[in-house]
């Protein structure tokens, strides 16, 4: 799969060495989850006639400083709010476009894709939309395989599923949501009736909450 997909679909001039990078920057785990999340963001890509290339390129960088230590987290990515100073994993996303700009990596729609996977896609970037889906429900994470299943069908529909069930849960435990994830939520077609007021105490209603994303 991974050879296919690079052979068809890889933007050569944006991708040499970028594999073997990431590989060195993580522990031996995380690479087996990049990949996995690679291989569905370009199933997905493809599965809703995106771009397969992007998607997996994206998906092999989004994680490239997941395993840094808090510090270089904060230094690579300065806190933007108060959750940011609190819990420095949550930059990791950021931190990641900001050391792959550093490295000369150039292809914004992958690097917004890498710096929005934690958060949640801004809107705009269906690449972005591909890693996000294929980050929170790549089959080694045991969970979210309702989302996997619906995002091979429709991704917008997984999309919507995948980011109010997070807003529902993370509210329903009084836990503050990430600026950053309000602003993909508004994002959603169905609900940016909702961006005009801030902050979202009463998300659309979805049934069941998924467990907390990373
Ligand atoms: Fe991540
Ligand atoms: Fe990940």
């Amino acid at each position: 799969m991974i050879a296919h997909v690079l052979t068809q679909h890889a933007h050569p001039t944006a991708w040499t060495g970028w594999e073997e990078r990431v590989r060195l920057m993580v522990r031996p785990r995380r690479y087996e989850h990049v990949v996995r999340v690679a291989e569905l963001a370009a199933r997905i890509a493809a599965a809703n006639g995106l771009d397969v290339g992007r998607a997996y390129a994206a998906g092999i960088l989004h994680d490239i400083a997941r395993d840094l230590p808090d510090a270089e987290l904060l230094r690579l990515a300065p806190p933007e709010c108060e959750i940011d100073g609190l819990h420095p994993l949550a930059l990791h996303g950021r931190a990641g476009r900001t050391l792959l700009e550093r490295w000369g990596y150039a292809d914004l729609v992958v690097l917004e894709a890498v710096e929005d996977h934690t958060t949640g896609p801004r809107g705009g970037n269906p690449v972005a939309q591909c890693v996000y889906i294929a980050d929170v429900s790549e089959p080694g994470r045991g969970v979210n395989a309702d989302i996997r299943d619906l995002a091979l069908q429709d991704l917008n529909k997984a999309l919507e599923k995948a980011i109010i069930s997070k807003v529902t849960y993370l509210q329903g435990k009084g836990i503050t949501v990430h600026p950053r994830t309000l602003r993909s939520y508004h994002a959603l077609p169905c609900c940016a009736h909702l961006a005009a007021s801030p902050p979202v105490d009463s998300p659309p209603v979805q049934p069941a909450a998924t467990p907390a994303f990373r």
